[in-house]
This record gives structure tokens, C-alpha cells and sequence, in this order.
């Protein structure tokens, strides 16, 4: 398709999206839980569809009135052997999160996904899992999808030190651990996202966490639970690009949430020299808030260590905010781009480069030689939902050419209404 370009004073209001780590869970705890889950702003993305859809593939009966999900839980044994594979789609959270739940479960789940899933480590997960007891297995004894997995009512506890800094790992490991007999504990090579650990206290589980160390006991029961899930900071974090690099705009960003392992982007930003404003709101289960932010003046900065996985979603987008700043904006220690939907190193390089940005992929991120300005070139998002959305951001700044953008419609998996939104900027 082609996207929008040429654009200058992006003015108004918008309210982003649910977030997506918070919308797969919640549907994963409703269905581990007893008794029923209400889900109110559930993010209607491909991929949290893809979770929904699975949990009533294993027989739990979860119900979308079109504003409300609700989740009839029955606990863990309520989960029922599916009668066919379970099809994840593009979704490395459910892959991921759902292999910790059925490692408890004592019957063979079959899973699989679509070419970009078919590549996705899973290693990562099923090591750790076997360990427990659980019997994982990927296709033609590689580590890849298809997956067979068949679980244990005697999964043993864990002690496990992280290799990888990964929510997604953390999660399907406490997911198993909340199954086994016994403490498991947990050390993370980098704190990350903590939204697994935040619900398994909201559905009155118990959880101890003390910096990158978790220790939970099992077996543990949870409780049904009302849940409304806050707009997704990943989701926002390309308004708050739009409107730092495009001329005379000011754009304001409504209820994100604003959990401190999610965060790194607005640090980055503010770094940079970028003008944003916090403005902390109420909300039921989550810290939220507004987000403002005005065209800057930018400076590039070096990013790494612990901040990364605290943006990792938000590098592509980071990249091209650098890509329009004064001087050279080094990432680092984030080989993990290259395990995301697509290798997120090369794709951000070769395709904003292809709109005369300079940047050198290297082997753990990024350089980024600014400011550039863009030109149009029919790129790709390589199915990537966020490297899509990155280079409609990028095109508003073209002011000669078009930029023809190939595989638009991964676009919906985490933002079905991202142009929609993006529309209402400048109109
Ligand atoms: C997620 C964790 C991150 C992130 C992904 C969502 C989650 O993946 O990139 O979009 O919901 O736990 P990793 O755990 O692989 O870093």
C-alpha cells in the first residue's frame, strides 16, 4: 500500500490500544483461575485473538459481547485436551506462555504458528520445561515450530538461571512452576516485564520477588478476577516519535500504562532532549497516564544494558527517532531483535536506509548516524507488525516520492486501528 508522507503539524488527541502482554494474560490467568474473569478494554489484536481462540480450543468457555470478555475458569484441570493442533498464529507470547500452562497438563497439545513462528527459538522455553518433567518437543528434532508438548501433573520445581532477558521465558517457567510440588526459583539475567508476577498476586496467588530473583511455591490456586487492561505503551511509542520528529506537532496520548518495566522509551526520550510530559491518572489494576509530546530538537545517545528490555519493542521506532537526531545514536546489547517476529537488526537498517537514513547494523543492535532526512522507496515490514507502523512513521517525513509499503496488513497484530488513528492527526 502506500503510505502517508508529507506531512507537518500531527495535533490532537489519541487513545491507544490495550496492551498486549497484559491482554494475553489476562485470558491465560481467567482460564487458569476458578470461577469467572471479566476483561474490559481487551485488545481485539491477531495476536490476543489467537490466545482467546486457543484457551477455547481447550475447552474453556470464554465469551466477547463485543465490550466485555468474560473467562469461565475452572482451574488448571479444566483445561481439556484440544481436538485439533492449536494454531498461535503470529504470537510468540502465546506460544511461549501457553507451553509453561499445558506442562502441567497430563495430555499431548500439538501448536503451530506461521513462517515467521516456524523460525522463533523455542529452546528457550522447552529446556527448562523438560527439566521439570514436561516432554517438549519441536519440529524434526529442531528447537523450532510445529511443537509437541506433553504435560505432567508431577512437574518438579525449578532452580534456574536465565540465559536470555525474557519476559516470555519468565512467564511460561512461573506458569509451570505455579503447577509443580514445591519453591522453584528464578534468577533473570535482566529485570523485564513484570506482568505475569503482577497477576499471579491480583488472582490471590502469592510470589516473592527480590531484584532479578523470583521464588514461588506451588501448587496454587487463583481466584476469577475483574480486570481492565490500560492502553500499550509499544502501541503509543510511535505517536510519541510522530510527534517529536514531525514539524509544529503536538500529540496527546491517552491512558498508557505506565508499569516501570515498560518504560525505557520515555527515559530514552527524555535523554535525547525531547519534550514529554507524564501525567500520572487513576486506574484499576495499573499505573496509567497521559503522555504529551512536542516537536524537539534531538541529540543522539548510546542505549544499552539494563534498559533494554525495558524498550525492547520500542527499538525499531527509537531507530528511526535517532535516524532524526543531531550525531551518532548507539544501541547496544539488544541481540534479541534478532529473534523477534523478524530479524529486527537487519530489517530496521536495510529498509530505513532504503529512505536514506545511515545505519550500520552490527552484531547486539544498531548505529545510527543523524540527522538524515527521508526520501520515498518501496520497502517491506517483512510481516513485522512494528517495523510496518515504524515506516509509516518514517513516511510522514518524505517530502519527495512515495513510499510504497509491502505486507501492510501485519499491521493488525498488535494495532488493528493504527492508521485510523494516525488519520485523525491531521485532519
Ligand atoms: C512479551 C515479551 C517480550 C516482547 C513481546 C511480549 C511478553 O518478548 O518482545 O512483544 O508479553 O512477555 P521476550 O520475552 O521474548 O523478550
Amino acid at each position: 500500500m502506500e503510505l502517508v508522507s508529507n506531512k507537518t503539524a500531527l495535533n490532537g488527541i489519541i487513545n491507544v490500544p490495550s496492551d498486549k502482554s497484559i491482554s494475553h494474560r489476562s485470558i491465560m490467568f481467567g482460564a487458569i483461575a476458578e470461577g469467572t474473569t471479566t476483561i474490559k478494554n481487551f485488545l481485539r489484536g491477531d495476536d490476543c485473538l489467537s490466545t482467546l481462540k486457543a484457551f477455547q480450543d481447550l475447552g474453556v468457555k470464554i465469551e466477547d459481547d463485543g465490550t466485555v470478555i468474560t473467562v469461565y475458569g475452572n482451574g488448571f484441570s479444566g483445561l481439556q485436551p484440544a481436538n485439533e493442533a492449536l494454531n498461535v498464529g503470529n504470537s510468540g507470547t502465546t506460544i511461549r506462555l501457553i507451553m509453561g500452562i499445558l506442562a502441567g497438563r497430563p495430555f499431548t497439545t500439538k501448536l503451530f504458528g506461521d513462517h515467521s513462528i516456524a523460525k522463533r527459538p523455542m529452546n528457550r522455553v522447552m529446556l527448562p520445561l523438560n527439566s521439570m518433567g514436561a516432554v517438549c518437543q519441536g519440529h524434526d528434532h529442531t528447537e523450532f515450530p510445529p511443537l509437541t508438548i506433553t504435560g505432567t501433573e508431577k512437574l518438579q520445581p525449578i532452580a534456574y538461571e536465565m540465559p536470555v532477558a525474557s519476559a516470555q521465558v519468565k512467564s511460561a517457567i512461573l506458569f509451570a512452576a505455579m503447577q509443580a510440588h514445591g519453591e522453584s526459583v528464578i534468577i533473570e539475567k535482566e529485570k523485564t516485564r513484570d506482568h505475569t508476577e503482577d497477576m499471579i498476586r491480583q488472582f490471590g496467588g502469592t510470589i516473592d520477588v527480590f531484584g532479578k530473583e523470583i521464588r514461588i511455591q506451588g501448587p496454587q490456586t487463583f481466584i476469577g478476577q475483574e480486570i481492565t487492561v490500560p492502553g500499550d505503551i509499544s502501541s503509543a511509542a510511535f505517536f510519541l516519535v510522530a510527534g517529536l520528529i514531525t514539524p509544529n506537532s503536538n500529540i496527546q496520548l491517552k491512558n498508557v500504562g505506565l508499569n516501570p518495566t515498560r518504560t525505557g522509551i520515555i527515559d530514552v526520550i527524555e535523554q535525547m532532549g525531547g519534550t514529554i510530559t507524564v501525567e500520572e491518572t487513576a486506574h484499576a489494576d495499573n499505573k496509567a497516564g497521559t503522555l504529551t509530546v512536542t516537536t524537539s530538537q534531538l541529540n543522539g545517545i548510546e542505549i544499552g544494558g539494563e534498559i533494554i528490555p525495558r524498550l525492547i519493542d520500542e527499538l525499531p521506532i527509537i531507530a528511526l527517532l535517532a535516524t532524526q537526531a543531531e550525531g551518532t545514536t548507539i544501541i547496544r546489547d539488544a541481540e534479541e531483535l534478532k529473534v523477534k517476529e523478524t530479524n529486527r537488526i537487519d530489517a530496521v537498517a536495510k529498509e530505513l536506509n532504503k529512505m536514506g537514513a545511515n545505519i550500520e547494523p552490527t552484531e547486539d543492535g544498531l548505529i545510527i548516524h543523524g540527522k538524515t532526512p527521508l526520501h520515498g522507496a518501496k520497502v517491506t515490514s517483512y510481516g513485522d507488525h512494528r517495523i510496518g507502523m515504524m515506516l509509516q512513521i518514517a513516511a510522514l517525513l518524505v517530502k519527495e516520492g512515495t513510499v510504497e509499503l509491502e505486507k501492510a496488513e501485519a499491521i493488525s497484530v498488535s494495532y488493528p486501528s493504527f492508521f485510523t488513528d494516525l488519520n485523525k492527526l491531521y485532519q
